[in-house]
C-alpha cells in the first residue's frame, strides 16, 4: 500500500509550525529523590536528561496550534479541520480535539487519531488525504500528557516519559506537495507490550518493545524511501519518534543514516509520544537544521504496535 506522487493533483505543505511544554523541568536529579534511579542510568540507557510535566492534552494542543497558526499567518476561520493525534485524550469522551477546535475557535470539524507514539505521521497522512479531496488548510497536532497515566512509583516507566505538543499548519497545493511516500503499519497481537487500561496506568515490555522498534523502524523506513524514488544518501535529515536515544543511533545505523543527520530531543523532552516528532521537527526548523529543498524521513512507532514512515521534500 503506497501513494504514488505522480498520480496526486494535490498535495501539502506545511506553512506554520508551533510548540508547547509544561513551565515545570524535572531532572533525573529531581526522580532519584523520590525512586530508586540515577542520573547515570537515565542518560546511558536513554539519552534522557530532563523532561517537561504538567498541563492537560487539550490545554498544550490549542497552545501550539495557536503558534502554528500565527506561524502561517492564518486565521481559525480559514483552517478546514482540526487533527489532533493523541493517546492521553482529557476524557475518554469527549474528543480532545473538540476542545481544541472550541478554545481556538475554528469554525470548523475536529477529531482524534490515537495510533499511540506513531500517530503524529497517522495524522500527517490522513491530513494529506483530506486535501487531495478538496480541504484547504489544516491544523494537525500532536499533544501529551503522558505523565497523568504513569505510575510515579514504577520507575521503569516514569523515568521516560514527558508531556509537550507540537503542531503544524498543512496547506494545498496543486501538484504533488511535500508527501512523497508514507507507509503506516499495526500489528495488534504485540498490544500487550505496550498497554493502559482505563483508569489504569502505562505498563510495558521495554526490552522486546525496543527490539521490535528497531526492526519496524528501519523496514518501514527502508519501503518509504524507496517508494519516494530515493536511496538513503538521499536523506538530509531522519525526525525519528524519541523514546529511546539507543533506538534512534540502532534504526539510524541499520539504515545507513548517519548520526549527525538525526533530530534528537528527547534529551530535554523524554518520551511525549505522538508529540516527540512534531517537537523535534519544530527543533529542527527553530536551528536551522530543516531547510527548503530537504528530503525529510519521519519514522514513530509505540502501542499497538504500531508504526509509521513517511518522507517529504521540504518546501514541495
Ligand atoms: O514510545 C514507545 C514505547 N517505549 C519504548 O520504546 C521503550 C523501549 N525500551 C527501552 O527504551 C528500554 O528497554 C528501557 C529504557 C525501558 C530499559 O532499558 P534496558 O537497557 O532494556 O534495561 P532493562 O529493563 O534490561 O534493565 C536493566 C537493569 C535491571 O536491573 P538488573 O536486573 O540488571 O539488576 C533493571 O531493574 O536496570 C534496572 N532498571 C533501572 N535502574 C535504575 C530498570 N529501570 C531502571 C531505572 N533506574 N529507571
Amino acid at each position: 500500500m503506497h501513494r504514488n506522487p505522480m498520480k496526486v493533483a494535490r498535495g501539502g505543505v506545511v506553512t506554520g509550525w508551533g510548540t508547547a511544554l509544561p513551565d515545570k523541568i524535572v531532572t533525573n536529579e529531581d526522580l532519584s529523590v523520590s525512586m530508586d534511579t540515577s542520573d547515570a542510568w537515565i542518560r546511558e540507557r536513554t539519552g534522557i536528561r530532563q523532561r517537561h510535566l504538567g498541563g492537560t492534552t487539550s490545554g498544550l494542543a490549542i497552545e501550539a496550534g495557536r503558534v502554528a497558526l500565527d506561524r502561517a499567518g492564518r486565521r481559525p476561520d480559514e483552517i478546514d479541520a482540526v487533527i489532533l493525534a493523541t493517546t492521553t485524550p482529557d476524557q475518554i469522551v469527549p474528543g480532545t480535539s473538540a476542545a481544541v477546535q472550541d478554545g481556538l475557535g475554528i469554525p470548523a470539524g475536529a477529531f482524534d487519531v490515537n495510533a499511540a507514539c506513531s500517530g503524529f505521521v497517522y495524522a500527517l497522512t490522513v491530513a494529506h488525504g483530506m486535501l487531495a479531496i478538496g480541504a484547504e488548510r489544516l491544523l494537525v497536532i500532536g499533544s501529551e500528557t503522558l505523565s497523568r497515566i504513569t505510575d510515579w512509583d514504577d520507575r521503569s516507566v516514569a523515568v521516560l516519559v514527558g508531556d509537550g505538543a507540537g503542531a503544524v499548519v498543512l496547506e494545498a497545493v496543486d501538484g504533488p506537495g511535500q508527501l512523497l511516500s508514507w507507509k503506516l503499519g499495526a500489528d495488534g497481537s504485540m498490544g500487550h507490550l505496550l498497554q493502559c487500561d482505563h483508569g489504569g496506568y502505562l505498563s510495558m515490555d521495554g526490552k522486546e518493545i525496543f527490539r521490535k522498534a528497531v526492526r519496524v523502524v528501519v523496514e518501514s523506513s527502508a519501503q518509504a524511501i524507496a517508494e519516494a524514488g530515493l536511496t538513503v544518501d538521499d536523506i538530509d535529515l531522519m525526525i525519528p519518534h524519541q523514546a529511546n536515544l539507543r533506538i534512534i543511533q540502532a534504526a539510524g545505523q541499520r539504515l545507513g543514516i548517519p548520526e549527525e543527520k538525526s533530530v534528537v530531543v528527547i534529551d530535554r523532552y523524554g518520551n511525549t509520544s505522538s508529540a516527540s516528532i512534531p517537537l523535534a521537527m519544530a527543533d529542527a526548523l527553530e536551528t536551522g537544521r530543516l531547510r527548503p529543498g530537504n528530503h525529510v524521513l519521519l519514522t514513530g512507532f509505540g502501542g499497538g504496535m504500531t508504526w509509521a514512515s513517511a518522507v517529504l521534500h521540504w518546501g514541495g
